[in-house]
């Protein structure tokens, strides 16, 4: 597997790299593989923002590669106190860590951070900039699903595109793997460069799901929106939601991604959140597998 210092997000990575780190997590996925590789090392959670399924996974995954993990959070730390992101990231640094995985509110953190100190760091989610382990686990659980091929599969993102981070991972990961994306949510949630990227763009949800593959529902951000984007979840549910009934015109094979939290009965209603459809809590499995592929890369 090709050794990187950072990954701080997907774009511009080679395909083949990618393949590599979908095979190694793979292999963790299967069992066939179970180094201790980061034994004696000490990984650090950075978080900035609120998380469940990042930071969690990333300490499950830094454990199993036998390493020791610090759970670092603002609530009861010096930032608190006015400590830039720039210092505390130093003294962590400085305590021996080996990997600095760091989530924050502000594109481009995770640049900052790894232009600032020795060790590795791994980009969970910075902004609305990228979120690479969330792109590659997604990747990785259609990869599995559709027995290693991407090539030509048809992939429609739904939802608040333009406050999210995944939706851009994703994009770079998914088309450099070859895989036909189309973008689908209100007017005021689709950046307008987006049909300079070679993907398709539309506000139209049953033209987005036409033919599709694999749908992958985004979570409306109130926390980014800054203004009403849209005139209300009852609307937003109606146009943009994935209904019961639309996921049941799905083709019969397709299949529901959501990178969660999920708002339930507004991106997607809980009968497709929870139904036979759905990979979601597949997603969130694959993730150990792939943050160890991740970390085994950096270390
Ligand atoms: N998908 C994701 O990033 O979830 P968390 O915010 O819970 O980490």
């Amino acid at each position: 597997m090709t050794a990187r210092r950072h990954l701080l997000g997907l774009e511009g990575l080679p395909r083949t790299e990618l393949e590599q780190l979908l095979s190694r997590a793979h292999e963790y996925r299967e069992g066939r593989v179970g180094g201790r590789h980061l034994s004696g090392r000490v990984v650090a959670n950075v978080f900035y923002e609120p998380s469940t399924r990042t930071r969690s996974s990333f300490e499950v995954a830094a454990a199993g590669l036998g390493a020791h993990v610090l759970n670092w959070t603002v609530t009861g730390s010096s930032a608190s106190k006015g400590e830039t992101l720039v210092d505390t990231a130093k003294n962590i640094a400085a305590l021996g860590v080996s990997v600095i995985i760091v989530r924050h509110q502000h594109s481009g953190a995770a640049a900052l951070v790894a232009r600032s100190v020795g060790c590795s760091v791994i980009n969970a989610g910075d902004g609305q900039h990228e979120h690479p382990s969330q792109g590659l686990l997604d990747a990785y659980t259609l990869w599995r699903r559709w027995g290693g091929v991407l090539e030509n599969k048809r992939v429609a993102i739904v939802g608040d595109i333009l406050h999210s981070r995944v939706a851009r991972s994703n994009l770079h990961a998914l088309k450099a793997l070859g895989v036909k994306l189309v973008f689908c949510g209100p007017p005021t949630l689709l950046p307008s460069h987006l049909s300079q990227l070679g993907v398709d763009v539309t506000t139209e949800l049953d033209v987005a799901l036409n033919g599709a593959d694999a749908v992958m529902m985004l979570r409306i951000q109130k926390e980014r929106a800054s203004e009403a984007l849209f005139p209300s979840a009852a609307e937003y549910h109606q146009r943009w939601g994935l209904t019961t009934a639309r996921a049941a015109a799905l083709k019969p094979e397709a299949v529901v991604l959501h990178p969660g939290p999920v708002n339930r009965g507004l991106e997607l209603s809980p009968e497709v959140a929870d139904g036979q459809r759905s990979l979601i809590l597949e997603q969130v499995e694959n993730g150990i597998a792939v943050r160890k592929a991740v970390l085994e890369a950096v270390s």
